[in-house]
């Protein structure tokens, strides 16, 4: 058994029911859920072979962030569901690992606290409807030192998840949304999610800070134009891991027409079904700057604490530096889409 595969088997058998069908849920039938893993195994690879590979190099500079590799972790929400210490355990593993994180909004453990960790991280928001919220939120994550604010765009109405709902009534009382209250006294009196959002706030969130905002759940060309016009300082191609719109495309068929639309102006990062370093290599070859990895770092958390986390990235890193050597690139600056085939067939590029 592949050794995510095994951390996820652990994780299971540790977590509770409600927990593990909080992280695993998919919206409504999960057709998008099961087809963000296994879109990547329809992609064939085809290697350019006789190059030297002898001295590989898998850094990346991104946000001002000087990285070892090109792996972070995506922001999910409430980790303490998963293991006792949570986002401080995740953090301290991104920190062995050498990959940056995007902290949630929702996360369990406050980001003020986080910070400490050390880690190089970006905040992740949802606008609120409370837009001084949304500003004191924002204030927090730069006093904290965040690198950027991850912004949601791709969530106007919560998803609909049977799954999740069966098995999940509420949230134990030791597990909170830590930079949602103050002194134990929620600061969010109505939903969180503003369905009014367009990218006239997404311009108004950009002039409020000097940090790149970035936004997630792009899988649109024009889109992506209009967030560069909103002034974004980054972009996510992400379907919210399957969670929130069942049948919706899969990222790795959007991010090649996501990154021509971006050119170099900002980084363009990719998540969504992430359990292999091939599959990273794919998301690279085809024009991200980067991955976000989620559900398999926390599997690693739940199974074994912060090594867990640095072990699942760890593992991503080094097939995927296998993977580059095997397809001849020493630089992630050397994976481009002619290495990567529908099904392994030349010439059949499924991409526009
Ligand atoms: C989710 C929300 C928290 O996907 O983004 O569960």
């Amino acid at each position: 058994m592949h050794p995510i595969d095994e951390l996820a088997q652990k994780a299971q058998q540790i977590m509770s029911p409600a927990a593990w069908a909080y992280l695993e849920g998919g919206a409504v039938d999960g057709i998008t859920l099961r087809r963000n893993v296994d879109r990547y195994s329809e992609l064939g690879l085809l290697p350019r072979v006789c190059v030297d590979v002898s001295a590989q190099d898998l850094r990346r500079t991104l946000f001002g962030i000087d990285l070892p590799h090109p792996i972070l972790l995506a922001p999910l929400a409430l980790q303490r569901l998963f293991a006792p210490n949570g986002e401080l355990d995740s953090l301290r593993g991104a920190r062995q690992a050498g990959a940056a994180a995007v902290i949630s909004m929702e996360s369990s453990v406050a980001t003020t606290e986080l910070a400490d960790e050390g880690v190089p991280f970006l905040q992740h928001l949802y606008m609120q409807t409370d837009r001084e919220l949304t500003l004191d939120l924002l204030r927090m994550a730069e006093g904290a030192g965040a690198r950027g604010i991850v912004l949601t765009l791709d969530n106007p109405v919560p998803g609909i998840r049977y799954r999740q709902d069966a098995a999940m009534r509420g949230l134990p009382s030791d597990v909170r949304r830590a930079n949602l209250e103050s002194g134990g006294v929620p600061k969010l009196t109505g939903g969180y999610l503003d369905a009014s959002m367009t990218w006239k706030d997404v311009a108004w969130l950009a002039g409020q800070t000097d940090l790149p905002v970035i936004g997630k759940g792009i899988l649109r060309a024009d889109d992506a134009r209009k967030a560069l016009d909103a002034g974004v300082g980054g972009i996510v191609v992400s379907n919210h891991g399957g969670r929130n719109l069942d049948s919706v495309a899969h990222p790795i068929d959007c991010v090649a027409s996501v990154a021509e639309a971006v050119g170099q102006q900002v980084p363009v990062l990719l998540d969504g079904g992430i359990r292999r370093g091939t599959d990273v290599l794919k998301a690279l070859a085809l024009g991200a700057d980067a991955v976000l990895v989620g559900r398999p770092y926390i599997w690693g958390l739940s199974a074994e604490g912060a090594a867990g986390v640095s072990r699942v990235i760890e593992i991503l890193r080094d097939e995927l530096r296998a993977a580059m050597a095997m397809c001849g690139a020493a630089t992630v600056d050397e994976l481009t889409s002619e290495l990567v085939v529908a099904g392994g067939r030349p010439g059949a590029h499924p991409h526009p």
